[in-house]
């Protein structure tokens, strides 16, 4: 992008789009950065609170499926660029209320597709539209091999099913009226300020808690983590150099068996607690598998790695490492975040798993 281009993320106060938009922000001071998110129960200002002064930084609190506040926005910024991760993102919800996500994810990505179209359409030069998504449009790994960008799509879950819809409106936008695009599809990712209804946060909270470690099935679906802001760095890196209608995978070369990691997370933890080593462990609890549950993801990343440079910076251990600092220096984010709904969402949730 050149000079000092507007660019608007969708999601920004979410998990991902919170380091987005932190690390957009800070790097990049000459740009404008709007930050337009509905604050669901997923979103969460306080995600943001050090950068939310910043001169260069403006939220907007709207629902993209809203065409009318989603087109005052194009009216009011002149926005050269969009990252568009806002979504409904967890699985189990998808099992119990499929048309949210297909309300967010599909109708809401149309809806900002054709605000965007109709704000650019005095010519799409100097413009980009990001389509944020995921490797579980995919479908599940059963005998070995690793997803590639050709990988056609097989998605298992309503939630990876209207990803994979948002997936395909965006490319028939690029095709049908030559909107510039990209298009990243990302594995499982884990850092700070994520929300503890997934797999990490939810077992950090919950050793610290005492409570049981609800693990699904076996404890054998592998996913292949990433951590956050490395996917933010290579969000950067499609967005600033990737090419007009290509798709991106981007994954952290690192699978875990579910209950590997669940092993690896309660030592880290009882060696931060002061715990007696196998005491955390003790609190694994296996329970009903979720329904379809996709058994494997692994992503080769070797096309991003091979034509944009970018690569994972960190390892998995120092990046688990940190994760757990952060919740164990950040328990009043975790206790704001777990109050009020989240308590009938878990209750409901796991209740006779
Ligand atoms: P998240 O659930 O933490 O955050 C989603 C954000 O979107 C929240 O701030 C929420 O308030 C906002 N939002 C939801 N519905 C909205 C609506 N209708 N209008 C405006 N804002 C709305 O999700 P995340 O984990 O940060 O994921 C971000 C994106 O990255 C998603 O598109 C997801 O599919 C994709 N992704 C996530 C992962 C992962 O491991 N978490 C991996 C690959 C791709
Ligand atoms: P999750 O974090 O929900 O991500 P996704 O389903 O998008 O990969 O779950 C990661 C893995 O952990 C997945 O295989 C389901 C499993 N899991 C559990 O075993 N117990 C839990 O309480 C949760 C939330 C997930």
């Amino acid at each position: 992008m050149k000079g000092t281009p507007t660019i608007l993320i969708t999601g920004g106060a979410g998990f991902i789009g919170s380091h987005v938009v932190r690390r957009f922000v800070t790097k990049y001071p000459q740009y404008r950065i709007v930050n337009l998110d509905a604050l669901t129960y997923a979103g969460n200002l306080e995600n943001l609170r050090d950068i939310q002064n910043a001169p260069n930084y403006s939220f907007v609190k709207a629902d993209i499926c809203d065409a009318e506040a989603v087109a005052k926005v194009f009216r009011e910024h002149a926005i050269d660029g969009v990252i568009h991760l806002a979504a409904e993102s967890h699985v189990d919800r998808s099992i119990t209320d499929p048309l949210a996500f297909v309300r967010t994810n599909v109708f809401g990505t149309v809806t900002l597709l054709n605000a965007t179209k109709e704000a650019w359409k005095g010519g799409f030069e100097g413009k980009r539209f990001y389509h944020v998504s995921t490797d579980e449009v995919y479908g599940s790994l059963h005998d070995g091999g690793f997803f590639i960008e050709e990988t056609p799509y097989d998605p298992q879950s309503p939630y990876s099913a209207s990803k994979a819809s948002s997936d395909h409106f965006v490319r028939a936008y690029g095709n049908t009226y030559k909107l510039p695009f990209v298009l990243s599809n990302c594995s499982n990712n884990y850092g700070s300020h994520h929300f503890p209804e997934k797999l990490i946060p939810l077992m950090i909270n919950n050793i610290r808690h005492n409570r049981p470690l609800p693990v699904y099935g076996k404890g054998e679906n592998v996913r292949d983590w990433l951590w956050v802001e490395d996917h933010a760095a290579a969000i950067d890196t499609i967005f600033h150099t990737g090419k007009n209608g290509e798709t991106y995978n981007i994954g952290g070369h690192n699978e875990w068996k579910n209950i590997d990691l669940v092993h690896l997370l309660c030592g880290i933890m009882d060696r931060k607690l002061g715990r007696a080593e196998g005491e955390s462990a003790k609190l694994i609890t296996y329970v009903t598998d979720r329904a379809g549950h996709d058994l494997r993801y692994a992503i080769d990343a070797s096309k991003i790695e091979r034509e944009l440079g970018w690569r994972p910076s960190i390892t998995f251990e120092e990046g688990l490492e940190r994760t757990v600092d952060w919740y164990l220096a950040n328990t009043e984010w975790l206790d704001h975040v777990t109050s009020g709904t989240y308590q009938q969402y878990y209750a409901e949730h796991y209740a006779g798993r």
